[in-house]
């Protein structure tokens, strides 16, 4: 028998390691023989602690478990397959309508496979894309990933085969692959879940990146605030490299690939690609002027891929399926599927694979669930701190790159964080005037200088001094960084802001006139 609990930081933050050890004593006390086998999460959290019992009729699933429910468990037969239902008991995980709807390409792995066992994610189709792309040229392989229309899922949804072919022209001594996993925008954990329930997809995608360019190191770039994660990877790369997959001779082929994990040390800029790159070689983490590209002169001033998580890990399956199998899920110029990090104030939080075109209303209420609260949805950011707020007139928008923008937004990483009639829109604008103000490298005047002029405006609205005035600067400040800034934090700031007074104006009233209003 073998029993499933996450090791994911969501499940552990709800209590898997306590359930866990229940478990443990559990059998020991009742002498049944069992494995446990602490797998990744399916990304249904607010089901987490979600335990799964192998059965003759395949996974049975509880949840959400407590340390005190252990006990009853057993006593409804647990191990064999729950002969008397308990009040827990959720029947088999793929029939969960929030999974069923999925379509779960790049996480078609996490919360089934052991996160550490190479063998298990062979068995469920692992490797499978390296070995067809060690059979190509390099051209070959960049060819396909420029024909998936795979996009950079970091936010900026740079075609990612065109990055590597810009990588794979650019002449150099030594290339480097660089993962960003500096997944710092609120509301984002698909990362995270990633790499802590199926490594090995990420290392596959690094491995197929370097030798579609050339290159022969690679690093990871985790942010310090995921040790589990750092756990995990290591632990595969270890595997990974035991077993031939890494180091000298990739399943030898020949190519050479070495890979390393490298901490952050917190900053919101480094998740930016240069600030990264300073950071990495041992620097304060600042933006550097593009170009030179990256691409072109980035690591150590050598030609170097950086990409984020889901971007590299959904090159296994591109490279496994074909470019044609990736590039008819999705709309208009956004192919394939999008991992959606649904949280906030929202019932049914967690991750929501599915291809691009999903409205961002169906997302909301219907996957979602409505508030958590049960009180109206007013506003949703979509993209992170650096997001627009889209009000419920806006929910026909279309989870598509182009589509958000047209409508003054982005889908940036794809969290998007849900709030009720009780939030307040003009302290949300302020939170993200001063979350610029704190995160600034300061390297750029509008930014420096503009978030914290940004907060004493927004302050000055907030007691009622001269409104209509407060509006406009803010607006004209908001165009100065929007235009003026070096890198997205600056310049993407406006985006939070603009769009709550926009769609929101009513928060924005001066203070007598609002407590009239309420
Ligand atoms: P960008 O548009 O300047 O570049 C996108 C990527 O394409 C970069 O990696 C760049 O080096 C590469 N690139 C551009 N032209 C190229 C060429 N000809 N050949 C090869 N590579 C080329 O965007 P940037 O500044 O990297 O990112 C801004 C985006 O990041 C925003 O759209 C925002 O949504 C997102 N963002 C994401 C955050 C997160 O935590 N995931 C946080 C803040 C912003
Ligand atoms: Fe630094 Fe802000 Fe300028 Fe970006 S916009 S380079 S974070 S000062």
């Amino acid at each position: 028998v073998k029993i499933y609990i996450p090791r994911d930081s969501g499940a552990i933050a709800l209590g898997a390691n306590q359930v866990a050890r229940a478990i443990e004593c559990e059998l020991e006390v009742r002498g049944i023989e069992a494995t446990i086998v602490r797998n990744g999460s399916r990304g249904l959290y607010w089901l987490e602690p979600m335990v799964e019992v192998e059965t003759e009729n395949g996974r049975v699933a509880y949840g959400p478990v407590k340390p005190s429910d252990v006990s009853s468990l057993f006593d409804h037969n647990l191990t064999s397959g729950g002969s008397s239902p308990h009040p827990l008991l959720l029947g088999r995980p793929e029939d969960l309508p929030f999974l069923a709807r999925q379509t779960r390409l790049t996480f078609a792995r996490c919360g089934i496979t052991n996160p550490v066992s190479l063998e298990d994610y062979e068995a469920h189709g692992g490797l499978r894309g390296l070995r067809n792309a060690l059979a190509l040229t390099p051209e070959q392989i960049v060819e396909q990933v420029t024909e998936s229309g795979l996009r950079g899922r970091g936010g900026a949804g740079f075609p990612t085969g065109i990055k590597w072919k810009t990588v794979l022209d650019a002449r150099g001594p030594q290339k480097y692959i660089i993962c960003n996993a500096d997944e710092g925008d609120s509301g984002t954990f698909a990362d995270r879940m990633i790499m802590e329930g199926d490594p090995f997809v990420l290392i596959e995608g690094m491995i197929i990146a370097a030798i579609a360019v050339g290159a022969t190191r690679g690093y990871i770039y985790l942010r310090s605030e995921y040790p589990y994660a750092e756990t995990v990877l290591n632990q595969a790369i270890e595997v990974a490299r035991n077993a031939g997959v890494l180091g000298p001779s990739v399943l030898g082929s020949g190519h050479a690939f070495e890979l390393q994990v490298r901490m952050g040390a917190g900053a919101y800029v480094c998740g930016e690609e240069t600030a990264l790159l300073d950071s990495l070689e041992g620097k304060r983490g600042m933006v550097r002027a593009k170009p030179p590209l990256p691409a072109h002169e980035g690591f150590l001033g050598r030609p170097t891929v950086i990409n984020n998580v889901i971007s590299l890990a959904s090159v296994p399956i591109i490279m496994d399926r074909g470019a044609t199998f990736y590039k008819d899920f999705g709309m208009g110029r956004s192919r394939g599927t999008i991992p959606i990090q649904i949280a906030g104030n929202v019932k049914h939080g967690g991750l929501f694979e599915a291809a691009f075109g999903l409205t961002l209303g169906e997302i909301v209420e219907d996957i979602g669930g409505g508030t958590a609260t049960g009180r109206p949805v007013r506003a949703v950011q979509v993209g992170g701190p650096l997001g627009a707020y889209f009000p419920p007139s806006l929910f026909d928008t279309p989870f598509d790159y182009e589509a958000f923008a047209a409508k003054d937004g982005l889908i940036g990483h794809a969290g998007i964080v849900v709030f009720d009639d009780s939030v307040d829109m003009l302290k949300q604008a302020r939170f993200a005037m001063e979350f610029c103000a704190v995160e600034s490298c300061g390297k750029c005047t509008p930014c420096r200088i503009g978030s914290t002029r940004g907060v004493e405006v927004l302050d000055r609205l907030a007691d009622g001094v001269e409104p209509e005035r407060q509006l406009e600067i803010v607006t004209d400040l908001c165009n100065t960084m929007k235009f003026g800034s070096l890198c997205a934090l600056g310049g993407f700031t406006p985006y939070p802001v603009m769009s709550a007074i926009t769609h929101f104006p009513e928060d924005f009233r001066p203070a007598p006139l609002r407590q009239a209003a309420e």
